[in-house]
């Protein structure tokens, strides 16, 4: 047994998040979560809304709200929105916690002792209008990348590249549209990332176990020059810094950057977490007090492995303290919305509120792992979601459980019927599941999501394929016994097919399992892996002949037509 730290992205408090959101981190974060657990596995899986910077004071603002105030009703919707989508959270924290200030300080200081974080000269786009200095999406202007007049001064909207603030050509201020702005001198602190460069080339070379994603894009960043980073704002939300206990001189007006703390808060979310648990934070995180045997794994979109692979390695390691290290970063590519971008900033897409006020959370979680943009960039469109739901889910999985669980109950009193001789069907499908069990182990291994999905709808198709070999319902007539065995490996199926689509689709899989009877203890997946063969003979004839069993009510409505229309009415479809 392993034990297995993760940690998703955390998102940004500004909004509800939208599919492409939750499907380039926290979805698979929990599937893989739920998928280590049933394998027996300790897990620990922390996540938390990221609440400072420009995001969440703009959006504060926006509602007319005090940023404190909008933070913490924005950390209960999205705490609801992930409650909804069957997030299996241990711990949902928030990067505002006493916890992180204290953490936060801690790193900044022991990274400045060891001579890795410095005061630097820096030049800020500064407002007459305002009164203030403008970091980040304070100021908006013209991308000197590809023209675009909307860019944000951390990142263009447009091309996507980040950017520098006083870059951007024609600034104006986004709190007041005001044009009276210079650029002028103040301090800042710098993290010295140029001097961790080699240690993290070496520790990223020696990283075999990444998926190619990320170790691309740090080899990329790595190559172009490591930059030092500056990871103080002039904000007045966020993490206050200081000296010796005191606000540190010429920074009363700032905070700590926003990318300086969230990754932080995965420790202080797991502090909080065992604090109202009665747990032990540091057996995950303090490789001195028991964590040495942690697997620690993250998850993320593309545009956050710099921080993740590069900077929140230089806080861990620059401290020289026995943190825990990230041994494994899963980066998603972006889904798409038809053919262009979710945004949240433009309102594009569907977000988790209106997605389960459409569909059950688990008709999303399917078609967003078994579309999970893994290879590359990833289409959300409304006519897929239809055929992926109706095809994979109603008729693969759900007609086969309803065909067999409803004849049982039809022609067997809805008792695990006895009887029969094993065959050449019973042959085959032993076959087919001896390969597919352990692809299918292997692929959630190694967090190959979209091949685990296709996997589990491979062998849900195997089961239809067994009942047209075995057709107990044409034995019945002339052999009851014949049909008997039929309906029997059948029911261990169905057994079998929902507690492999636990960690995808919990919900039904929970309906499955509850209508046979499959007792909780037994729904794992501690599988023999010495002897496949024998390992799933024994598991289709688990059940006990004799058992009762229920048909389960309906577990897939199918999508119509009319339905797909009225969401492309209202959702924009391909005009994105
Ligand atoms: O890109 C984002 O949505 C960020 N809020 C992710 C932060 S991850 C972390 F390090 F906290
Ligand atoms: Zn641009």
């Amino acid at each position: 047994m392993a034990r297995i730290l993760i940690t998703s992205a955390l998102p940004y408090i500004n909004g509800v998040k939208h599919l492409g959101n939750l499907a380039g981190s926290m979805l698979p974060a929990d599937v893989y979560a739920r998928a280590m657990r049933l394998m027996g596995h300790e897990v620990l899986y922390i996540c938390a809304t990221d609440e400072h910077g420009t995001p969440a004071e703009l959006a504060a603002a926006k509602e007319g709200l005090k940023v404190e105030d909008y933070c913490d009703k924005m950390h209960e919707v999205q705490a609801q929105s992930g409650a909804d989508f069957k997030l299996s959270f241990d711990y949902f924290g928030r990067s505002s916690a006493p916890s992180n200030h204290k953490l936060t300080q801690h790193f900044a200081e022991v990274l400045e002792a060891n001579g890795l974080i410095d005061e630097r000269v820096s030049k800020q786009v500064y407002s007459h209008a305002d009164g203030r200095y403008l970091p980040d999406r304070y100021v908006e202007g013209t991308c000197p990348n590809c023209g675009y007049e909307a860019a944000r001064g951390d990142q263009c909207d447009n091309c996507d590249r980040l950017l520098d603030p006083v870059d951007l050509i024609d600034p104006y201020s986004a709190v007041s549209g005001s044009k009276d702005v210079e650029i002028r001198d103040t301090n800042h602190l710098y993290l010295k990332q140029s001097d961790m460069a080699d240690r993290l080339r070496a520790w990223i070379d020696s990283s075999t176990e990444w998926p190619s994603l990320a170790k691309s894009i740090s080899y990329k960043w790595l190559d172009e020059g490591l930059q030092d980073r500056a990871i103080t704002r002039d904000l007045d939300w966020g993490i206050p810094v200081m000296k010796d206990g005191k606000p540190r001189p010429g920074f009363e007006n700032k905070v700590f950057y926003v990318w300086f703390d969230a990754p932080i808060e995965y420790i202080a979310a797991t502090q909080d977490w065992a604090e109202a648990n009665n747990e032990n934070w540091e057996r995950w995180w303090r490789k001195d007090k028991g964590a040495e045997d942690v697997t620690y794994v993250e998850f993320m979109g593309k545009d956050n492995v710099a921080f993740h692979a590069l900077s929140f390695p230089t806080t861990i390691i620059g401290s020289g303290e026995p943190w825990t290290l990230v041994d494994k970063i899963k980066a998603f590519n972006w889904v798409t919305w038809y053919d262009g971008k979710f945004s949240t900033s433009n309102n594009r897409g569907i977000f988790m509120d209106q997605a389960i006020e459409l569909a059950p959370s688990d008709y999303w979680r399917w078609v967003l792992t078994a579309n999970a943009p893994e290879g590359s960039d990833a289409p959300f469109t409304l006519e897929d979601f239809q055929g992926r739901v109706n095809s994979d889910l109603a008729n693969v999985l759900g007609n086969f459980v309803n065909r067999i669980t409803k004849y049982t109950v039809g022609k067997f009193d809805g008792k695990l019927p006895d009887g029969g001789e094993w065959g050449e069907a019973e042959d085959w499908i032993v076959d087919e599941l001896a390969t597919r069990l352990p692809a299918l182990m292997e692929y959630y291994e190694k967090m190959q999501f979209r091949k685990a999905a296709a996997e589990t709808r491979a062998i849900w198709a195997a089961g239809n394929e067994y009942l047209t070999q075995a057709a107990p319902w044409t034995h019945y007539k002339t052999n009851v016994d014949q049909a008997a065995i039929g309906t029997r490996v059948g029911l261990n199926l169905v057994a079998l097919f929902g507690i492999l689509a636990q960690p995808i689709i919990p919900d039904a899989a929970a309906k499955i399992l509850d209508a046979i009877g499959v007792p909780e203890k037994n729904r794992t997946w501690k599988f023999d892996r010495e002897d496949w063969k024998a390992c799933v003979s024994d598991i289709l004839d688990a059940l006990p002949r004799g058992m009762e069993i229920k048909a389960p009510d309906v577990l897939f409505t199918k999508i119509e037509d009319d339905q797909v229309a009225a969401w492309v009415e209202r959702f924009g479809g391909g005009e994105g």
